[in-house]
């Protein structure tokens, strides 16, 4: 059994498949997430037709992991179910608005990072998809979502065929903060970041990107100001489409 300690995300899968059952029980078990006045605001959409899963790709940038892992995974927030279920027993559901569209959200990525722990516990590799809030409305079209329902991640799943070096993480000290807030000074911004900077593969991408720091990788290549605003913009149109507009 895996420890989350010497977890990694996995990107190449090998072709064995993951059997139904399995990925049932594990789906059931990560149900038991924390819920919001134990309404279970999410659905999860299950693809494995490789058509499909070749539909799917561009709304995901065509990362390769959407048509090489035997599972692809697209945990939604859900209101229509709950909703439905109030209306057919003569209680008036309020849940067209924003913080009702967040606790569904919520909802749903607490099961999304069960289902992941659970899943790498038994020897499975996940990939977490953020492209999913990027672009939900191909993906919303594709998985024939209604009204109330938005998809907020979408996970890759298969047995690993890779075993990449883990990632690294900031020192705890930069990120735990006791009792209160205590806001970074410099020289302490320095420190915690030290260890990211100093790495060779964060240099590397420094010189062949010909930027004059890590974080302007950031800034001006991976996560850009003006593709923000734009998806910004995109999700608010979703939100309003899928009618949590209130
Ligand atoms: C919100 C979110 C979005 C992500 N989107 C992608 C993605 O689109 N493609 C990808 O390959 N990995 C994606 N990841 C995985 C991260 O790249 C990965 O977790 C991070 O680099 C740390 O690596 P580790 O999970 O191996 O520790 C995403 C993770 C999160 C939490």
């Amino acid at each position: 059994m895996e420890s989350i300690k010497n977890r990694r995300t996995i990107r190449k899968y090998t072709q064995e498949d993951v059997p139904a059952e399995l990925l049932n029980e594990l789906l059931e078990e990560a149900f038991r997430a924390s819920t919001m006045g134990n309404m279970q605001l999410y659905s999860v959409v299950v693809t494995r037709d490789a058509k499909m899963k070749e539909r799917l790709a561009p709304a995901h940038f065509n990362q390769p992991m959407v048509t090489s892992a035997p599972v692809v995974l697209t945990f939604c927030a859900d209101f229509n179910r709950f909703s439905k279920w109030c209306e057919q027993r003569k209680a008036e559901p309020g849940y067209n608005n924003f913080i009702s569209f967040l606790n569904a959200a919520t909802d749903a990525l607490l099961v999304t990072q069960n289902f992941c722990t659970l899943a790498e516990e038994k020897g499975l590799g996940i990939c977490y998809l953020g492209t999913t809030i990027y672009n939900p409305d191909q993906i919303i079209d594709l998985l024939k979502l209604p009204k109330l329902v938005v998809p907020v991640a979408t996970i890759t799943v298969g047995y690993p065929d890779e075993c990449p070096a883990q990632p690294d993480r900031l020192p705890i000290r930069g990120i735990i903060h006791e009792e209160q807030y205590h806001d970074y000074t410099p020289a302490e911004i320095d420190d915690i970041y030290a260890y990211k900077e100093s790495l060779p593969e964060n240099k590397h991408f420094v010189e062949i990107n010909h930027t004059e720091t890590l974080a302007q990788i950031f800034t001006d290549i991976r996560y850009k100001k003006s593709d923000n605003e734009y998806m910004s913009e995109g999700l608010k149109k979703v939100l309003k489409r899928q009618g949590f507009d209130d």
